[in-house]
């Protein structure tokens, strides 16, 4: 595991942008940082300006010099951006056209977004703990095209008013891509892929399924299962733990994911990877690391209040670990020492709510601490971890 003997170290790009961003962050890198401690693994990271806080600094949400270290980044790691203070529904420059260029000029196809429920957060969703109970799926959100990106996208002044149009468009390469993404995954967990379209109504849905359709020939292992997102939305809150890999439009994927979140108990609690083809230099593939919470999650007063769940950003750092980094043993510590945290009652305050430590485990007092002492136990049991040594050939 140790990579001593690079002869460059892998390079992180640090990205946190505005908001809740930059704190949350931190406490990722609080937990990288004891990951390079207990496992030898030696990195170098590098900050930039994105969101906000770059079009105040230089009038762009993504400056030329960020963009050029993104690309020479193994791996990028990204708070969130935007606020009320640049929400202008007129504005030509906005905060979120950073990472969305970030994500299209990178091509960071396939933006893996696992929803997982915590044991000891069972009782922290709104939806009954039998429901949620054993929830663990991975929704794969195509991130580069569709709705986002379709063009034209405009508004013009016509003899009888405005009118506005964004395009919903797809090419056969860009859905096959990351269904194959959705299909290999699929292989390594319990083997079930959901397709969601609206095929019923959309020519680029009935398109987007015979493409499952075909690709999913060269899958035979993986059982291929198409539901239109409208019920997609509705069994996501009915019977959440039979989903295992879903794969789905931009748009689709947005959607779906915030309100799976509702299973997670906190949108505080989803981590995302985006990947692309390209390789890095550290055997994984390059990809960009991010909290799904964005800005919006919580409010301007939130801000520097320590209030703030970390959580999603430390789980987004074990997935770069395992994409970028290919280092699975380090992002499985990382993960068990969340749970680790979780079940000892620690809570930031959007998952501490009346019911209790959860179900099935001794009641156990909860206690409700800061984003910083979050990220300070976490990396506290990631130290403690104790690392199986591959047995000798
Ligand atoms: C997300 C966010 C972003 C998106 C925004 C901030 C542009 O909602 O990552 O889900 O719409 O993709
Ligand atoms: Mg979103």
């Amino acid at each position: 595991m140790k990579n001593v003997g690079l002869e460059v170290e892998p390079l992180i790009a640090v990205l946190s942008g505005d908001g809740i961003g930059p704190e949350v962050v931190e406490q990722g890198l609080r937990v990288l940082e004891a990951v390079g401690d207990r496992f030898g693994w030696r990195y170098r990271s590098e900050t930039g300006i994105i969101g906000g806080a770059a079009i105040d600094a230089c009038g762009s949400a993504l400056p030329d010099e960020a963009l050029r270290l993104a690309r020479r980044a193994d791996a990028i790691y990204f708070g969130a951006v935007g606020g009320p203070k640049w929400d202008d529904s007129r504005a030509a420059v906005r905060p979120e056209q950073g990472i969305l260029k970030l994500r299209k000029t990178l091509d960071l196809y396939a933006n893996l977004r696992p929803v997982r429920v915590f044991p000891a957060l069972l009782s922290q969703s709104v939806l009954k703990e039998e429901i949620v109970r054993g929830t663990d799926m991975i929704v794969v959100r195509e991130l580069t095209g569709g709705l986002y990106f379709g063009k034209p996208s405009r508004r013009w002044e016509t003899s009888r008013g405005w009118r506005a149009v964004d395009t919903l468009a797809y090419s056969e390469p860009e859905i096959e891509r990351v269904l194959r993404a959705g299909f290999e995954l699929a292989r390594g967990r319990r083997k079930k892929l959901t397709s969601v379209d609206k095929a019923n109504v959309l020519t680029t849905g009935r398109f987007w399924r015979e493409v499952a359709t075909r690709v999913g020939q060269d899958y035979p292992d993986v059982e291929l299962q198409h539901i239109l997102v409208d019920a997609a939305a509705m069994y996501l809150m009915r019977r959440p733990s039979s989903f295992d890999v879903i794969v789905t439009e931009n748009v689709f994927g947005d959607i779906l994911t915030d309100e799976a979140a509702v299973l997670a108990g906190s949108m505080g609690m989803l981590p995302s990877a985006s990947l692309g083809a390209a390789k890095n230099r550290a055997g994984g593939v390059r990809g960009l690391y991010e909290p799904i919470h964005g800005t919006a999650l919580y409010t301007p007063e939130v801000v520097g209040t320590g209030r703030a769940n970390p959580i999603a950003a430390i789980l987004s750092a074990a997935l770069m670990l395992r994409h970028s980094f290919a280092l699975p043993e380090a992002a499985a510590a990382v993960e068990t020492a969340v749970e680790a945290v979780l079940d000892e009652g620690y809570r930031t305050p959007d998952v501490a709510g009346a019911a209790g430590a959860g179900a099935g485990a001794e009641a156990v007092a909860i206690r409700i601490v800061t984003t910083a002492e979050i990220g300070r136990l976490v990396a506290e049991r990631v130290a403690q971890i104790r690392i199986t040594e591959p047995a000798a050939a």
